[in-house]
C-alpha cells in the first residue's frame, strides 16, 4: 500500500489521517509484555497516532508490527536506530526488550528533544543514547557491534550508509530497513518522478548488495513502503 505519499527526502514513512486509523490497530498481542508494558504500548500508540496527525513520518502499522515481531524473536541487546524522529520506535523497542540498550541518530534538534522526553516518559531513557547529528557524519565514527540495526532515515543515503552498517552489524545480527521500495518506484510499479530518481537508484543499489552478497540473507516485504530484513550470516 503506497497511500498518503509525502514529498521530501526526510519524510520517508506514511502519516496523516489515513495512517491514523491504521496505527490505532497496532499489534501488541504476541509480544511477551507485562501488564505495565501493555499499558505503555497503549500510550505509545496514542502518541504515534497523534504524531501521525501532525504529519510526522512515523513507521506505518504493518511495518511497525513486523519490527516488533522481529524484535520479539531476535531479542537483541544492542540496537542502533538511524532516524529516530520523536523516539517512538526507539521507545517501543526498549519497552519490549528489558535490558537492551539503544543508540539512535536523529538530525533534527527539536525531534531529538521530543525523543528524549518520550524515552523519559516511558522510563527507558537510561538505556538510550540519542545523537543529534547527520548520520553520515557520525556513522563512520561509531565503533562496537550491534545485534540489531533499524534503518529509518533518509532513503537517498541508505546505499552510502551500507558499508558502516555492515561493519557495525554483528555476525548473526539483523538489519531492518524501512521504505526500501519507496512508493513502488524501486520495483517500477510506479513511475519515478524525476526528483526521486537518485533516491530510487540508491535504494536499488542498497537492495542489490543486501540480496546478492554472500554472507547476507535478505527478505524484502512488499507492503506499505517496503521493508527489508537482512541477517548477517558471517
Ligand atoms: C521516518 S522518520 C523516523 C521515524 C521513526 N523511526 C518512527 O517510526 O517513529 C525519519 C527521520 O530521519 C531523520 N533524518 C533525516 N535525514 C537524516 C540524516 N541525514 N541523519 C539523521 N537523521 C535523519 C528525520 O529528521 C526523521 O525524523
Amino acid at each position: 500500500m503506497m497511500s498518503g505519499a509525502r514529498g521530501g527526502e526526510n519524510q520517508n514513512s506514511n502519516a496523516g489521517a489515513g495512517a491514523v486509523s491504521e496505527l490505532r490497530a497496532s499489534l501488541i498481542n504476541g509480544l511477551p509484555l507485562t501488564g505495565g508494558d501493555k499499558q505503555k504500548f497503549g500510550e505509545l500508540n496514542a502518541l504515534r497516532n497523534e504524531a501521525a496527525l501532525r504529519g510526522e513520518p512515523v513507521l506505518r502499522e504493518q511495518s511497525f508490527n513486523e519490527l516488533m515481531r522481529v524484535i520479539s524473536v531476535k531479542r537483541p541487546q544492542k540496537i542502533l536506530e538511524v532516524g529516530s524522529n520523536e523516539g517512538l520506535t526507539s521507545a517501543a523497542m526498549l519497552i519490549s526488550l528489558s535490558g537492551a540498550r539503544l543508540t539512535a541518530i536523529e538530525i533534527d534538534e527539536d525531534k531529538v528533544m521530543r525523543a528524549r522526553k518520550n524515552l523519559e516518559r516511558f522510563g527507558v531513557i537510561g538505556r538510550a543514547r540519542i545523537l543529534c547529528a547527520d548520520a553520515k557524519d557520525v556513522l563512520f565514527a561509531i565503533t562496537g557491534g550491534y545485534d540489531f540495526i533499524f534503518l529509518d532515515g533518509p532513503k537517498g543515503q541508505y546505499y552510502g550508509y551500507l558499508p558502516d552498517l555492515l561493519r557495525l552489524l554483528k555476525r548473526g545480527g539483523t538489519l531492518f530497513a524501512d521504505n526500501v521500495l519507496f512508493r513502488g518506484y524501486v520495483t517500477g510499479a510506479v513511475k519515478t518522478p524525476h526528483r526521486f530518481i537518485t533516491a530510487k537508484n540508491s535504494l536499488k543499489n542498497f537492495l542489490s548488495v543486501l540480496t546478492e552478497s554472500e554472507g547476507l540473507k535478505t527478505r524484502v516485504l512488499d507492503f506499505e513502503d517496503g521493508v527489508s530484513i537482512t541477517e548477517k550470516l558471517y
